[in-house]
């Protein structure tokens, strides 16, 4: 049964593949939210747009003021600053009647040392005592179908060439519905019983880029393959989207060891024990998603 709140949420990333799908289930539950991205949303009822830029202290006051939660979604390209930018909104958050937060954070941060700047994301949250839930997600299923934010060439590879071009080889990822990660933040962001907790989304089977490649053949009706590159143009995007090059590096050698090394084929059950429910099939995904791929 679904929790009936009056809580002011903040969305933060509202136009992103997350936040996109969360307004819809906070409204549901009867909270009201605060749509906060660079690109200003329209307004409708329940929903309050407001311009919000990580890297723009000035913009944080109008997305915070009176919220009683939160959903933060960090800066594009993870670099030192972030850390910094998060303490920043969250600075008298605790004081201010902040009651819960959830972070999107990528799958497996938990591990890395405390310099990583995703890690350092995760800490200035600790640190601002307002009770949080993290939800590290292995890789999303809509980063074939909607991009992402920094490297559109995954979808249009798709549409204009028929082919995933990217790293991987036969590494195994359980790609996971955005549809389900924003269930569990909608739960955690309105209930109580999920702050301090950390989940790790992920999909219901590990696929090959190959086997990706066949569930989107079949959705688009034609044949996709998949066509195995190194790093060198996910190290691009990065330096496109303004990493600088020893982040574009580093982030480029992590994302090759995430596809190909297996580290993200997990199986496990935190869809299933927050929201209830099963973890959406690519095969499902990829049936709903298919006017992305028509040229
Ligand atoms: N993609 C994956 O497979 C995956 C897997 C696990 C975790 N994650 C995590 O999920 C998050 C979303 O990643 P994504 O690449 O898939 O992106 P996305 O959800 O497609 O979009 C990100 C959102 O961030 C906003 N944004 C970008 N730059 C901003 C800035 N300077 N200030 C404020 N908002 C800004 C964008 O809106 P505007 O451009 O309108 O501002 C957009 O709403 C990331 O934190 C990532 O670590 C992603």
């Amino acid at each position: 049964m679904e929790a009936n709140v009056s809580a002011a949420v903040l969305v933060t990333g509202a136009t992103g593949k997350v936040g996109r799908r969360l307004i819809p289930l906070l409204l549901r539950r009867g909270a009201t939210v605060r749509a906060a991205s660079r690109s200003l949303l329209p307004a409708r009822t329940g929903i309050e747009p407001v311009r919000f830029d990580w890297t723009d202290e000035s913009t944080y006051e109008a997305a915070r003021k009176g919220v009683d939660a939160m959903f933060l979604v960090a800066g594009p390209v993870p670099q030192a600053a972030h850390a910094d930018y998060v303490g920043a909104l969250l600075d008298g958050a605790a004081e201010a009647g902040v009651e819960k937060i959830v972070l999107l954070s990528p799958y497996g941060v938990g591990q890395a040392p405390p310099e990583n700047p995703l890690r350092r994301i995760e800490l200035a949250l600790e640190t601002s005592g307002v009770p949080h839930t993290l939800v590290r997600p292995v890789a999303f299923m809509q980063n074939f179908s909607e991009g992402l934010r920094w490297r559109e060439a995954l979808v249009e590879g798709i549409r204009e060439r028929d082919e995933i071009a990217a790293p991987g080889g036969d590494g195994v990822v359980s790609y996971v519905s955005t549809e389900d990660v924003a269930a569990i933040a909608a739960i955690a962001l309105t209930e109580d019983g999920y702050q301090g907790k950390a989940y790790a989304p992920a999909g219901p089977e590990p696929l090959t880029l190959t086997e990706v490649a066949e569930h989107i053949s079949w959705a688009a009706g034609r044949r996709i393959r998949y066509v195995e590159t190194d790093r060198t143009p996910i190290r691009d995007a990065l330096l496109a989207a303004g990493a600088p090059p020893e982040t574009a590096e580093h982030n480029s050698q992590v994302y090759v060891h995430a596809f190909s090394s297996g580290a993200q084929g997990v199986l496990n059950d935190d869809i299933l024990d927050v929201t209830g429910r099963p973890p959406r099939s690519f095969a499902e995904f990829a049936v709903g998603a298919a006017a992305a791929w028509r040229r």
